[in-house]
């Protein structure tokens, strides 16, 4: 089995005695409650998912993140990991400190280091831009000023309401793995329902491995993004219709989207290394949004550290289409017919013909996937009169 990150899963959910400890003495500490986004870090954190950070990151390493793509020690990691608070709500804040959820206490924040981040500096070397527009840097200018560091215990892992069938943590993953006698597996990171081009390179990649982790994220995803719940129901119709399926496992990956296009890549990798993958797809502008980033830009990424270092090996796909002469799914590598013969195929477009009241076609979408996005859209619409 392949290892985590850095070389060991970790585990910040404490029980026992230890928690028992803890839990006696957060009823003095300082609390700071914690939106959707932080608490989906701490359950990230907590489970391994985001292996070897133990917690929040302190200033070290946020500042080595932000410019070297690296922990302080070195470890490639390219996306910040931070708990933001107001600069009032940061001051006095000194030692342990407990981190609550609708007023329950969730983690423990141990031996807290605030600092003060230069934002639009993280911006630029994370998103590549410091334009409002984007919902990554939108967000950062909303957070409060201050972040705080330091390792987490969590003493109450908040009871997850929504997919139970499909809340698997690294270790249950990589147990179910080793069930099955998988040895490469690949893992399919997505925040869109699912079209035919999805579905193409995924079915390209399970010719290669044992099987598939499908892995969709369901932590904050901007506004006009298909909500979770609908996508489900997208994965499950196809799974059910057109997979086998002995070869693909279906779970949910509850981090926050940060559409940081190529730095995210990297994060998603290694993120689903820890959940014991081998290979990772990376297709045409994964985890972009509008036009920040290149093409291929999420692609080329992988080429600035070694394969060692990554630990995780990316299969890249060429921008897929539907060509209506070869009546299937190509790119410029498999097709020789003009771009007007083609049909593209991305979440955005599959967004747009919803919100045009057009149910996506055939060649973009499998008609049980369509029937699901429709009914989805119509709820919505008669909600919304
Ligand atoms: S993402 O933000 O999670 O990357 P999405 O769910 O649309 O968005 O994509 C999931 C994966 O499929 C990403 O690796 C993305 O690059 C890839 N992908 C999406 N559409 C295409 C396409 N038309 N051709 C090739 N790869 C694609």
């Amino acid at each position: 089995m392949i290892d985590a990150h850095g070389g060991t899963l970790v585990n910040r959910i404490v029980e026992g005695k230890e928690r028992d400890a803890l839990l006696a003495a957060a009823g003095t500490l300082p609390t700071v409650e914690l939106d959707a986004w932080a608490l989906s870090d701490v359950e990230m954190i907590a489970i391994g998912g985001f292996s070897p950070l133990q917690g929040f990151m302190g200033k070290a390493d946020y500042e080595s993140v932000v410019v070297n793509r690296r922990l302080a020690n070195g470890l490639v990691w390219t996306i910040p990991v931070t708990l933001a608070v107001s600069k009032t709500q940061a001051q006095g804040l000194k030692g342990d400190i407990a981190l609550t959820s609708n007023g329950t206490v969730v983690a423990i924040l141990h031996r807290v280091e605030a600092h003060t981040p230069d934002k639009t500096n993280e911006a630029q070397h994370v998103f590549r831009t410091t334009d409002a527009a984007h919902p990554g840097v939108a967000r950062l200018q909303a957070i409060g000023d201050t972040y705080l560091g330091g390792r987490v215990s969590v003493v109450n892992r908040p009871k997850a309401t929504t997919f139970a069938p499909y809340r698997l943590d690294p270790k249950d993953t990589r147990a179910l793995f080793a069930r099955r006698g998988w040895r490469r597996i690949v893992a399919f990171q997505t925040r869109n329902p699912i079209h035919r081009a999805h579905e193409y390179i995924q079915k390209c990649a399970l010719e290669i491995c044992d099987g598939m982790l499908l892995h969709p994220i369901i932590g904050e995803t901007k506004g006009d993004d298909v909500p979770a719940a609908v996508r489900m129901q997208c994965y499950e119709a196809l799974l059910a219709n057109y997979y086998p399926k002995d070869r693909v496992i279906l779970a949910v990956n509850p981090a926050s989207m940060r559409y940081g296009g190529p730095r995210e890549a990297i994060f998603h990798a290694l993120i689903r290394k820890n959940y014991g993958c081998t290979h990772f797809i990376v297709g045409r502008d994964h985890a972009g949004v509008g036009k920040y980033y290149g093409t291929y830009d999420a692609q080329k990424i992988f080429d600035a550290f070694t394969p060692e270092e990554i630990g995780i090996t990316p299969l890249n796909f060429e921008n897929m289409a539907f060509c209506t002469v070869c009546e299937g799914m190509v790119s410029s590598k498999t097709c020789p017919h003009p771009a007007e013969k083609h049909v593209s195929l991305s979440g955005t477009k599959v967004r747009e013909l919803l919100q045009a009241g057009t149910p996506p076609p055939h060649e973009i979408s499998r008609p049980e996937v369509a029937a699901i996005l429709v009914a989805a859209m119509r709820q919505n619409a008669s909600a919304a009169r």
